[in-house]
């Protein structure tokens, strides 16, 4: 075996794959198909400071090559969390990653208060392409003073390890990313979803109830992938990439690109078991090429 080992901030992880927000439930219900604790980091549904119910159906649409929802953070709220799924889940030897989101910086500084007290929780992943409600509805993680202002209150607060995930819907993500690291990140992820649109031609209707929703799979790969080494070149801070990764080559091109860490999401859907093939797939690749270690490859992209 070779040492897949990774950390990110304070993290130890036993190999650098994850699984990304709102494409693994809270793990528990993929536990029929592979034993989860293979999984160096489980990253948990995005979750809010109080309840919310998501977007009215039609919130899912096939698209060639991908996906696009407009699930629209349907949670139980972090409280709620904290007393009923924590419990549950607390016990697996891996890391429990929480996404945290929220409309105002409030929200999320409260929501990082209370997972901050649940000593079995490694890092919050923090999700900054959330609308800001309280100043005219555009996304925190869409410029740098927006991603300034929430990382840094939420740094304040939040004791663990701060995983910062970036909206790809901007101009230079690599200015984003760099504004998130002065401000205290850990760790950044990218690329959340890319906004799309379906139209439904014969009706007339867009296949979406909000319109417009979030595009993944491997429609979106080539951009993520661009994406990480522009931010893996700008930051100091470990990069955890995603977008598109379907199998273990995927997660391969991801770390040449600059990612320590990587996370599978719509291919769950697809095979639930592509998280244990992913991590088969890189120990077999660094053997093969007699690399001892994932560190060894990361970034080690020859241009
Ligand atoms: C159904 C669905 C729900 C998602 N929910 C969240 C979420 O709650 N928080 C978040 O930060 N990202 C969320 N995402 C984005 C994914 O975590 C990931 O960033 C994105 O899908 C790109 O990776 P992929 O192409 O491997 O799916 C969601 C994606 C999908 C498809």
């Amino acid at each position: 075996m070779a040492d897949l080992s990774v950390n990110i901030g304070e993290l130890k992880m036993k190999n650098p794959v994850m699984t990304a927000s709102g494409t693994f439930g809270y793990g528990e219900e993929f536990q029929d198909f592979i034993n989860i604790e293979r999984i160096g980091g489980i990253i948990v549904k995005g979750t809010t400071l109080h309840k919310r119910e998501g977007n009215p159906y039609p919130r899912m649409a096939e698209t060639p090559s991908g996906m696009l929802n407009a699930v629209g953070l349907q949670n139980k709220g972090a409280k709620y969390f904290a007393d009923h799924i924590y419990p549950r889940i607390k016990g697996l030897d891996t890391n429990i990653i929480v996404n945290v989101s929220g409309s105002a910086i409030d929200d999320y500084v409260e929501t990082a208060e209370i997972i901050n007290e649940l000593d079995n929780i490694s890092a919050i992943e923090l999700n900054i392409s959330c609308p800001n409600v309280k100043e005219g509805g555009m996304a925190f993680g869409v410029t740098t003073t927006g991603a300034h202002n929430v990382v840094k209150a939420v740094r304040e607060a939040y004791k663990k390890t701060l995983i910062v995930k970036l909206s790809p819907n901007v101009t230079d993500i690599a200015e984003i990313a760099r504004s998130a690291e002065d401000s205290g990140a850990d760790s950044v992820s990218l690329i959340n979803t890319l906004l799309g649109m379906a139209i439904d031609a014969e009706r007339r209707r867009p296949l979406l109830s909000t319109i417009t929703g979030g595009l993944s799979g491997p429609a979106v790969k080539p951009i993520a992938l661009r994406m990480v080494w522009q931010v893996a070149n700008a930051v100091k801070i470990p990069v955890i990439g995603m977008g598109g990764i379907m199998d273990w080559k995927d997660a391969i091109e991801f770390i040449l690109a600059g990612a320590s860490a990587i996370q599978v999401g719509t291919a769950n859907f697809i095979d639930p078991t592509t998280t244990i093939k992913v991590e088969e797939g890189i120990n077999d690749y660094l053997e093969r090429h007699k690399i001892k270690s994932i560190k060894e490859i990361v970034g080690a992209l020859e241009v």
